[in-house]
């Protein structure tokens, strides 16, 4: 990649961005970082002390690798716990939007003593109050979603549901019937794919109103960010880029960072203890193992894990579970199953954190279980493993039924965790279907890695930004 040479220090621009501070969020933006980083950019990488320490555990001295990367911290009182997970969720995201905005400002200040900031990179959850500030400085606000486009357009689409009367969805019962009306969508999803607030549920400080808002408010945002590719979403973003004309598909951001350096980026901010599990698939047959794991935030019932539990056992087939120290509901006791502890024996293997990408690469995995965040599906999709999902809230309702509905690379078990149907899925993803799900699997890990390869469309749309970030300096 070039440098920018020819440019004085003060005419290089300086991107300040600004994560949400949780694993799934930092994992998306960080390549973002490094890439702009050795385009030749100067970037400052704001974020809380907790979340950048755990960082530096698992990306080594990353600051050294690259000289045009700065990291800046904040974060005082609750903001010391680990972020999303906290019982105090909701003032932690308060906090994070107050603490990180002071930050930001005095980052922005002329006083700094750095380069000038000329522009801001934010997570669209920080995007109302960010480009507010942005305004009043006079500094352009780029907003970066790190969900799918169909989780976007689905939200932005809510109003309308509520004015031809598709929204609210009434009760249980209701959940089967079919939206009709989301352009580009159309039949295509029921009310349980839907993204989970609609269903009247709390996250945090979330609730429907404030995402709706969210995901029209980046409107605003001199330009939207998304770690998506053309070839996965096509339909849906040409509506989005109705409403959003400065739109840049980038995605995945990991495997364009792999593209355009030798080395990898890191994928796990949590324990890296667990590289035991590799030495256990290296004994694997090839294609054998389901590898299962839920992401960094979702939560379970004890009742849920052992379904899953017996639904695997029962399905003979081998397996690698994740299963964090915290997977198990507060309400439910937070203790795991016994069956549930650490080990290994000749078919399964159980992890408190695995190093994903890699897991997913090794020649033994056959299948994902997976809860379907937006990270997981595209490292799945890049291998080209299939997917069983499990989604619980956020954008995956959505991500799996286009997991199984539109892509056709997996089976969507959404809402039904039974024994019976567990092992039922395994067994069609691994044995009955396994042609028909590779197929379609490995072509959409082709058209992946196509986008982020020399003339592809995130490779090309990654040089169109940094164009666009020099424009604006
Ligand atoms: C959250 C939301 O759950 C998700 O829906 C949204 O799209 C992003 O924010 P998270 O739950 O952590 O993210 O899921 P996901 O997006 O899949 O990210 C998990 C990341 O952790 C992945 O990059 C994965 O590779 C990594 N991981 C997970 C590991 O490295 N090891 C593990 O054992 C488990």
């Amino acid at each position: 990649m070039s440098t920018v040479k020819d440019k004085s220090e003060s005419e290089t621009p300086h991107v300040l961005i600004f994560p949400l501070p949780g694993q799934g969020h930092v994992n998306t933006v960080l390549p973002l970082a490094e890439l702009l980083a050795l385009s030749g950019i100067h970037v400052t990488f704001l974020n809380t002390h907790h979340m950048h320490n755990r960082l530096l555990r698992f990306t080594g001295n990353i600051e050294a690798r690259h000289p045009n990367l700065v990291f800046e911290t904040f974060g005082d009182g609750i903001l010391r716990e680990p972020p999303v997970l906290s019982r105090k969720m909701k003032e932690g995201f308060a906090e994070v939007e107050s603490q990180g905005m002071t930050k930001l400002r005095e980052l922005c200040s002329e006083r700094s003593g750095k380069p000038k900031v000329t522009c801001i990179i934010v997570d669209a959850f920080l995007g109302h109050p960010t480009s507010n500030l942005g305004d009043e400085l006079g500094i352009p606000v780029i907003h970066f979603r790190t969900a799918s486009g169909c989780y976007l357009w689905s939200y932005f689409n809510v109003p309308m549901l509520f004015e031809c009367n598709e929204l609210p969805i009434r009760g249980e019962e209701d959940m089967d019937r079919i939206i009709t009306r989301i352009p580009g969508m159309e039949n295509l999803v029921r009310c349980r794919d839907l993204p989970a607030l609609c269903r009247g549920s709390r996250e945090g400080t979330l609730d429907l109103d404030s995402v709706v808002f969210q995901a029209h408010q980046s409107q605003q945002a001199k330009a939207v960010l998304m770690n998506t590719f053309e070839d996965l979403e096509g339909p849906v973003l040409s509506k989005l880029r109705d409403h959003f004309p400065n739109l840049y598909t980038l995605g995945p951001l990991h495997t364009l960072l792999d593209f355009m350096k030798a080395s990898k980026p890191p994928t796990s901010l949590s324990e890296e203890k667990d590289r035991t599990c590799m030495r256990w698939l290296d004994a694997q047959p090839p294609k054998s193992v389901i590898y299962v794991s839920f992401g960094s935030a979702a939560v379970f019932t004890r009742a849920q894990l052992m379904e899953i539990w017996h639904g695997l056992m029962n399905s003979n087939k081998r397996f690698l579970w994740v299963i964090r120290p915290n997977l198990v509901s507060e309400q439910d006791g937070g203790v795991l199953p016994m069956e549930l502890t650490e080990g290994t024996t000749e078919r399964h293997c159980i992890v408190g954190w695995s190093p994903q990408q890699e897991v997913l690469e090794h020649v033994a995995v056959g299948g994902f279980m997976t809860h379907s965040g937006w990270n997981s599906t595209l490292e799945s999709i890049v291998a080209g493993v299939p997917m069983i999902c499990w989604p619980l809230f956020g954008d995956q309702p959505i991500n799996s039924r286009f997991v199984s509905e539109v892509w056709k690379i997996g089976l969507d078990m959404k809402d039904t965790c039974d024994r019976k149907i567990v092992e039922r899925m395994v067994n069609d993803l691994m044995v009955e279907r396994r042609e028909e799900f590779e197929k379609s699997a490995l072509a959409f890990a082709v058209l992946a890695k196509n986008s982020v390869s020399e003339g592809g469309s995130s490779y090309s749309n990654f040089y169109r930004f940094v164009e666009y970030v020099k424009s604006i300096c």
